[in-house]
């Protein structure tokens, strides 16, 4: 779908050839508007092929802060190729699109928005120069911006929109008034991200699932989310050492966190593990569950070892996540008594049948403790 400068190139080569031109475009289009959508329809109508260059997420971040791009870089390609206007699409990792520029060599280079002749650095010019591109500065469309729509947003949305890493550590900040807004992190099936969905819906619990996240693309849990039109991400977890997530998907996930505007995240069979800013950013506001009565058998496998220590009973822990393994603060645990024959996947199901019932409730707890904090 997103196109490599080398397709694109020769695509260039290929117009010309036919006497026809390239119009090549380039920004961010984050949150697509209608100001975006006619400049795209202006752009295209200078040639014969539109190719639109955006910024990759992490240049993004670096242009527009933390919390942006709201639609990772694939997200803003789909939208864009959906659009009549836009032939091809390529991603560049840089703030600046010059050596795009270079690589693609436009017949048409088009700007827009608040850009004038001179916003072009001198590198830019003498390349467009060089490469005998016509520069064309298109108009803007009055008041049509991605950055006035996010500011735009109620006053109680930009209250909850302050990025949480500017909130005082301290003392977390209170809950809004709306519904606080969950984001349930997981690797599997999704069957407690399921039943906080089911608690949700029957009122048992007021809150709003923003956001499922999880480690593993195409996983049952994002399921649960798109079903309900609900924002489903795959964040890619990185190759270190055993399983755990690097810096950079680490930091991933912490800016959709707040860009999603969380108040709580819920771990539901989340086989990774958190550390760094993002727990203290997020302190008593980040739960999980494990299947069985902690401190006994944290970590993997815990039915299985349960069986294997001839445990009478088992169950599960709900608890306040830190940075140890299964070692934050207990707020609930469900016992669930071991039966003759047990196998770890038939304990693990009893128990899930206490977890689906224990974390919503857990979960509306807690957010009523966070709320009487306010
Ligand atoms: C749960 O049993 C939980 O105890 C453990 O992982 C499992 C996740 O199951 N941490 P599901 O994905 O919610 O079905």
């Amino acid at each position: 779908m997103i196109s490599t400068l080398k397709e694109v190139s020769r695509l260039r080569n290929e117009l010309d050839a036919r006497g026809e031109k390239l119009v090549l475009t380039n920004g961010v289009f984050d949150l697509l508007h209608v100001g975006h959508v006619r400049y795209l329809a202006e752009a295209r109508r200078l040639g014969d092929c539109l190719v639109v260059a955006i910024n990759a997420d992490e240049s993004v971040r670096e242009l527009k802060g933390p919390g942006r791009p709201v639609h990772n870089a694939e997200e803003r390609a789909e939208i864009l190729l959906a659009l009549e206007s836009v032939d091809r699409v390529v991603v560049f990792p840089e703030k600046r699109a010059t050596r795009t520029i270079a690589a693609i060599r436009p017949h048409v280079y088009a700007k827009g928005g608040d850009y004038t002749p001179d916003s072009l650095i001198d590198e830019e010019k003498q390349l467009l120069d060089e490469l005998g591109a016509e520069v064309r500065i298109l108009s803007l469309v009055e008041g049509k911006s991605t950055s006035a729509i996010l500011q735009s947003r109620s006053s109680e949305d930009s209250a909850n929109a302050a990025a949480p890493a500017a909130r005082d550590s301290s003392s977390p900040s209170p809950l809004p008034r709306s519904s606080p807004r969950l984001a349930v992190l997981g690797s599997g099936q999704g069957s407690n991200c399921a039943a906080i969905f089911a608690a949700i819906e029957e009122s048992r619990l007021d809150a709003e699932v923003a956001l499922v996240l999880s480690d593993v693309p195409g996983t049952p849990i994002l399921d649960h989310a798109r079903k309900r039109n609900v924002p489903a991400l795959h964040v890619d977890p990185g190759t270190q050492k055993g399983g755990r997530l690097t810096d950079a998907a680490l930091k991933e996930i912490a800016d959709r966190l707040r860009a999603a505007r969380v108040d709580l995240i819920v771990l539901a069979g989340f086989m990774r593990i958190l550390r760094g800013p993002l727990l203290e950013e997020w302190r008593d506001r980040i739960l999980n569950i494990h299947p069985s009565l902690l401190p006994k058998h944290p970590g993997l496998h815990a039915c299985r070892r349960a069986l294997e220590a001839g445990d009478p009973e088992s169950g599960c822990t709900i608890h306040l996540v830190d940075a140890g393994v299964d070692t934050g603060r207990i707020l609930r645990q469900e016992r669930v008594p071991i039966r003759s024959g047990d196998t770890p996947e038939s304990l693990q199901a009893r128990i899930q049948e206490a977890e689906h019932r224990a974390y919503p409730e857990v979960i509306a707890e807690q957010l009523r403790a966070l709320k009487g904090r306010g």
